[in-house]
């Protein structure tokens, strides 16, 4: 398309993402892959949680994609969340988790809204998903070639966050004490254990070594993020069992492996985002660096990730349930279907997935994209009807 021909959203879409969700193919073969490969020619069965907020408007669009990428998918409806807890007065209901593991070979999650004071009985239900289904792996790619470096040039990113799924401080052990001036003192419990901190290595390597194996400089390199100049015993335990990974594995010389403490590795994601290739870090800081890696994609609602365990695969958008735009019919889909891309990829779909991506950048290509994105004025419906025919073309 020559620029005059361009319209003035995709001009203002130029600098904003590409990301994709291609780059990231299977991590392995999952169990449920091999449920689904050893079954029949039968599709798989995908399971559906719209959550709370945009999470009822962005699955919507994303099981459009869905069926039209693969018609006749067999999809299952699935409750959790907060309006499910008020509801039933349980946020995760069995019924959910026992569908999922009987009936399912992946699932979709929207967002959840969380209350940020504490409602007793309440607990998150995706924290509690990733640990019931051993989703230890969240996986979080950002492409962007249009993202800008400190010095304002226009030198791109292309980059995935592995992100420790089930520990760290999300192990929710906190207690709350009375101290010798009778004030009150909080207190949480961070575990970082060798088993978790060497399976999420093992991914990060195995990622990073595909991406070697699939650019013609035949490398990559491996970040692992911590704070154990502070953190000496949990990040220490964390950053030691990463370098055992990587020298049981041979020191593979296609794969660099170096460190970063967390507070700079932000700082370097925004000063040269060029220079990050794969980043390996524990719950809490894999899950502030993806929303700061959201950023250099333009806006949250791009980026879409998969939690990934031995059995199970679950593709979700990184941003939450947004109840500032909920309702208003404009929240973007593209993580979401991203995500859903991301799923078909783990569960053997490459050629579904990469036409979801082609689709997705050619409606951005097009200018269409919601308000998040500079320039956006499009309906979640308008941006999804848009990639349906896109995938119909
Ligand atoms: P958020 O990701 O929901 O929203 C942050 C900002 O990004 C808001 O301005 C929002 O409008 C915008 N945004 C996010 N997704 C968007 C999309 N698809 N399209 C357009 N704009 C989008 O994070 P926030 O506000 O910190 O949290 C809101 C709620 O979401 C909380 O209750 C939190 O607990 C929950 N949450 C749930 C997650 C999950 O279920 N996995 C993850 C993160 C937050
Ligand atoms: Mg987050």
């Amino acid at each position: 398309m020559s620029s005059t021909a361009m319209t003035s959203s995709a001009r203002a879409l130029a600098h904003v993402a590409r990301t994709t969700c291609t780059p990231i193919a299977p991590l392995a073969t999952t169990a449920a892959q091999r449920r689904h490969q050893s079954s029949s020619s039968s599709l798989p069965t995908i399971g559906l949680i719209p959550g709370d907020g945009i999470g009822h408007e962005v699955i919507p669009a994303a099981r459009r994609i869905l069926e039209t990428v693969l018609p006749g998918i067999p999809l299952v409806d699935l409750d959790a969340g907060f309006a499910t807890f008020e509801r039933t007065g349980t946020a995760l209901p069995p019924s959910t988790v026992q569908v999922l593991r009987d009936q399912c070979q992946g699932a979709l999650f929207g967002a959840v809204s969380s209350p940020i004071h504490k409602v007793a009985g309440y607990s998150s239900p995706i924290v509690q998903l990733r640990k019931e289904l051993d989703l230890y792996a969240n996986v979080r790619p950002v492409v962007n070639k249009k993202a800008f470096n400190a010095s304002g040039e226009q030198v791109g990113c292309d980059l995935v966050i592995v992100r420790e799924n089930t520990e760290c401080l999300y192990v929710k052990q906190e207690r709350l004490e009375t101290d010798a001036n009778g004030e009150s003192i909080a207190f949480a419990t961070r575990q970082i254990s060798q088993r978790a901190s060497r399976r999420i290595t093992e991914t990060a390597l195995r990622l990073a070594q595909q991406r070697a194996a699939a650019r013609t400089s035949g490398t990559s390199l491996l970040t692992v993020v911590h704070k154990s100049n502070v953190l000496s015993v949990t990040d220490g335990l964390f950053r030691e069992t990463a370098r055992a990974v990587f020298a049981a594995a041979g020191s593979p010389t296609a794969v660099k492996i170096e460190d970063q403490l967390v507070d700079s590795m932000v700082y370097r994601l925004f000063r040269a985002p060029d220079s990050v290739d794969v980043v390996v870090a524990p719950n809490l800081y894999g899950d502030i660096l993806s929303d700061a890696a959201a950023a250099l994609a333009g806006s949250l609602g791009l980026v879409p990730s998969a939690n990934v365990g031995p059995s199970f695969v679950m593709g979700e958008p990184v941003h939450g349930s947004a109840p500032d735009i909920a309702g208003k019919g404009v929240a973007n889909p593209v993580a979401a279907i991203r995500s859903a891309g991301m799923l078909l990829a783990h569960l053997g779909y490459a050629d579904e997935a990469t036409r979801i991506d082609q689709a997705v950048e050619t409606v951005m290509a097009r200018g269409i994209a919601t308000p998040d994105v500079p320039g956006g004025k499009a309906s979640t419906n308008d941006v999804t009807s848009a990639v349906v025919a896109a995938l119909q073309a």
